[in-house]
């Protein structure tokens, strides 16, 4: 981390948990995040969008932010099953992810995709959390630091700024398999994600995120890094204990 950057710690719940345990884990988060010995870093919670109502209302007056996983490029209109980004600010949303590599995989989402769901979501006044990564095969190919240049080119929109946009470096090979990069990978990527982002955006107030597999046991090592500015959690941000101690892993 950098004192130049506030650590943001945000939690993608992906599809897990109904109302009751979205609620009492939202709960005691806000709790926690409203005590004066509480870190310094922001909260995020990405809860499945039924459930923005419930996690919303829970963290009410505390510090933590709400995020969609994701939005619609388009305002409005006839696309059954989706969620316009206006929508998730009107449920309360401050944040939203896109270009998940599941989204990204499971939904066949483009690069230019996701910039339009970026330009969406800067459109109603949310931040973008924009997910960039490569693949195993690519990393064994050597190719990480080309794919992540090209994700990062395509998949920002027009009007990008460090205050609109967070990047997430999460390399699908990481995500819920226990395994990360080292060190070393992890900061020479994010360094040179800093390096490649468009000449609009001011590289040092941009926060980039780390995400695949950040656990109480290996958040300190990462979020130490100089330009790791907090982490995008999956399957650790649904214990509070967990989510909590990586958020602890700030100070
Ligand atoms: P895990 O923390 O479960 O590996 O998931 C990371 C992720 O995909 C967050 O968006």
């Amino acid at each position: 981390m950098s004192g130049l950057r506030r650590p943001l710690i945000a939690g993608n719940w992906k599809m897990n948990g109904l109302r009751a345990d979205g609620e009492a884990r939202a709960r005691e988060l806000a709790r926690r995040a409203g005590g004066a010995d509480a870190p310094p870093c922001d909260w995020v919670l990405c809860p499945p969008a039924p459930l923005l109502p419930v996690v919303a209302a829970a963290t009410t007056g505390s510090p933590i932010g709400i995020g969609g996983q994701d939005c619609h490029p388009e305002a409005s209109g006839a696309h059954t099953g989706d969620v316009a980004a206006a929508m998730l600010a009107d449920a309360g949303c401050r944040w939203v992810i896109v270009g998940h590599s599941e989204r990204r995989a499971d939904h066949g989402e483009s690069d230019a995709l996701v910039a339009a769901k970026a330009q969406a979501a800067h459109a109603a006044g949310l931040v973008a959390i924009v997910c960039v990564g490569e693949t195993e095969a690519e990393r064994d190919d050597g190719r990480a630091h080309a794919v992540v240049a090209r994700q990062i080119a395509g998949s920002l929109p027009r009007g990008a700024s460090a205050a609109n946009t967070v990047i997430a470096y999460e390399p699908v090979w990481a995500i819920g398999t226990g395994r990360t990069p080292t060190p070393d990978d992890v900061q020479a990527m994010h360094a040179h994600i800093r390096a490649c982002v468009p000449a609009g955006i001011d590289a040092g107030a941009l926060r980039i995120l780390y995400g695949g597999s950040v656990k109480p046991g290996n958040a300190a090592q990462l979020l130490r890094l100089p330009d790791i500015d907090g982490a995008l959690v999956g399957g650790a941000s649904l214990a509070v204990e967990d989510f909590w101690a990586i958020g602890e892993a700030t100070r």
